[in-house]
């Protein structure tokens, strides 16, 4: 488990962490092992530091499980990332045990049947959880989560001069939920990747060279404790 313990200054912990799980194609290459097995490995680490989030009172946790740009890899590696998914769901139980609240965000009207009824079930299962709310962007695109929202505002008739910044907020899937104040992103790439790109207008940033099958609690921990560090100003002084 991590160092992070709770007398530290509780106060200041991110409300939103919002990450972006990468490097697990690199970590089984290290290892000479198919690109799976570092899914895998991810999907194992996902799971431990969604718990350890939920166990240190984070009230949000956004994870990018798969883009909108991501359909470009090899059908398997796609096939097998969904499987992982399903796997995941199947355990829907385990959001409820641990008052995890689950929600999916992203286009998922493209996706197999039998994987929007599982994430329709994690969802319900879960509604009544009070602990950490959980997101998972999955067929997720920052561009193409703007569009939607333009569209559904559009499509509601409402006078174009009274759109605010607040009408664009309340119709992405996000709306709802505070905005991301923390984005992690390991494995040594320094980009956002289409990756919440309203929301994390003011958001800080943590980068690190650690793939993400061997990112621990700990990690979460240092990175916790950077932003602490920081003086967040919103264009102020
Ligand atoms: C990025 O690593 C990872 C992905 C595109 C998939 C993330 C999926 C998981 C962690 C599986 C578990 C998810 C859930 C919600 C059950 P990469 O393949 O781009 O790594 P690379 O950059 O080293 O090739």
């Amino acid at each position: 488990m991590g160092i992070f313990k709770k007398e530290k200054s509780f106060d200041k912990l991110p409300t939103h962490i919002a990450i972006i799980m990468d490097g697990n194609g690199r970590w089984a290459k290290k290892r000479s092992l198919p690109r799976t097995a570092g899914h895998a490995a991810g999907s194992k680490t996902f799971k431990d530091i969604a718990r350890y989030g939920n166990k240190i009172g984070l009230k949000y946790m956004t994870v990018y499980a798969f883009s909108t740009e991501n359909w470009k890899r090899p059908q398997e590696e796609v096939n097998n990332i969904m499987n992982i998914l399903r796997d995941y769901l199947r355990d829907a139980k385990n959001f409820k045990d641990e008052n995890i609240k689950v929600k999916f965000i992203g286009d998922i009207s493209v996706l197999d049947e039998d994987i929007k009824e599982l994430i329709a079930d994690a969802e319900k299962e879960s509604e009544n959880a009070t602990g950490m709310h959980l997101n998972i962007a999955l067929n997720y695109g920052g561009r193409d989560e703007i569009v939607h929202a333009v569209k559904k505002i559009m499509k509601s008739g409402v006078d174009p001069d009274s759109i605010t910044e607040q009408t664009i907020s309340e119709n992405l899937y996000t709306a709802e939920m505070p905005d991301p104040d923390f984005i992690i992103r390991p494995s040594g790439e320094y980009r956002l990747s289409n990756y919440l790109i309203w929301q994390s207008a003011y958001a800080e940033y943590w980068f690190s060279d650690i793939l993400w099958p061997d990112f621990k609690p700990k990690h979460l921990d240092m990175a916790i404790e950077d932003y602490q560090k920081r003086n967040r100003r919103y264009g102020g002084v």
